[in-house]
């Protein structure tokens, strides 16, 4: 019998958690397969996602900067990759196809479902913070949760103009970031603000009802200033480990064939790492 393979694809990957992640999930379940990084530049990427199914590859991630590119080599594009426009999780089926989806959607909502079970997504507006490709992400899994009203601030305006467009959600100025927070629900940092050796995110909660919800997207620190302001003044902060944790576990189901946990154990191993 093969053994199943799968990785990540990317340039840099040295800094992937993926390896981590999956095996320990492989070792937890006694699953005889393996994940490995794999650095490819991008001209080699055609040639390297024909070649992987006939190496045993079941699947793989992608990371930067290939995750829009992939988009046009596959055979399918699942519906929430085409509304991102950006693929993290390959597939090569049994026929040959290479099937391409996005969980980074998944993962941000179940992140959050986990560890924030009482937040109610229908019950106020939400205010997503950067432009980047997180945001594409998270503007479409805050969509699916049933949010009914999205702000979206960035610095350069021009970036979230052109994602609101998008996507039908409001642009606010950055300057007036902290303007809609009393009627949130839900506030999402999706820029690097906080992250270590970064500024922190100048924005004071203090108007912010005590029933949102404020997450990020930083993990490094697990405790962002922004998140540690949230929890002072009692709001709900979720960590935005979770969600990498999270958008790892449909890959890791399709390839090999078992649905992992995200549990403190795993937390934990990832961390380590
Ligand atoms: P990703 O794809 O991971 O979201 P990205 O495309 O590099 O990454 O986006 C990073 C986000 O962080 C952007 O919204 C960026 O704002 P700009 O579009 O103005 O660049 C935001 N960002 C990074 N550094 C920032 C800073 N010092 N102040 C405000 N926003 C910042």
């Amino acid at each position: 019998m093969k053994i199943p393979l799968a990785g990540v694809i990317g340039c840099p990957v040295g800094h992937s958690r993926s390896p981590v992640l999956h095996g320990t999930w492989l070792q937890q379940h006694r699953i005889a397969g393996h994940y490995v990084p794999l650095h490819v530049e991008a001209a080699d990427l055609v040639g390297v996602l024909h070649t992987m199914p006939r190496m045993g590859f079941v699947g793989a991630n992608v990371t930067i900067p290939h995750k829009e590119a992939v988009l046009a080599l596959a055979d399918d594009v699942s519906e929430t990759a085409l509304r991102i426009g950006a693929a993290n999780t390959l597939t090569f089926g049994p026929d040959g196809r290479l099937h391409a989806d996005n969980t980074d959607a998944y993962g941000f909502i179940a992140n959050l479902r986990q560890n924030a079970p009482s937040w109610d997504a229908a019950s106020g507006p939400a205010l997503v913070l950067g432009a980047g490709g997180a945001a594409r992400a998270i503007i479409v899994a805050l969509q699916d949760a049933g949010v009914q009203e999205i702000y979206l601030t960035n610095r350069t305006a021009a970036r979230a103009e052109g994602l609101a467009q998008e996507f039908g959600v409001t642009a606010l100025p950055w300057a007036d970031r902290a303007r809609r927070l009393p009627e949130l629900s839900c506030l999402i940092n999706t820029t690097s603000l906080g992250m270590a050796g970064q500024a922190a995110l100048d924005l004071d909660l203090t108007a912010l009802p005590a029933t949102a919800l404020v997450t990020d997207i930083v993990y490094t620190p697990l405790e962002t200033p922004l998140l540690a302001q949230a929890r002072a003044q009692g709001c709900m902060a979720v960590d935005g480990l979770g969600m990498l944790l999270h958008q790892a576990v449909p890959g890791f189901e399709r390839w090999f064939g078992t649905r992992p946990e995200v549990t403190d154990a795993l937390r934990a191993a990832v961390l380590a790492a």
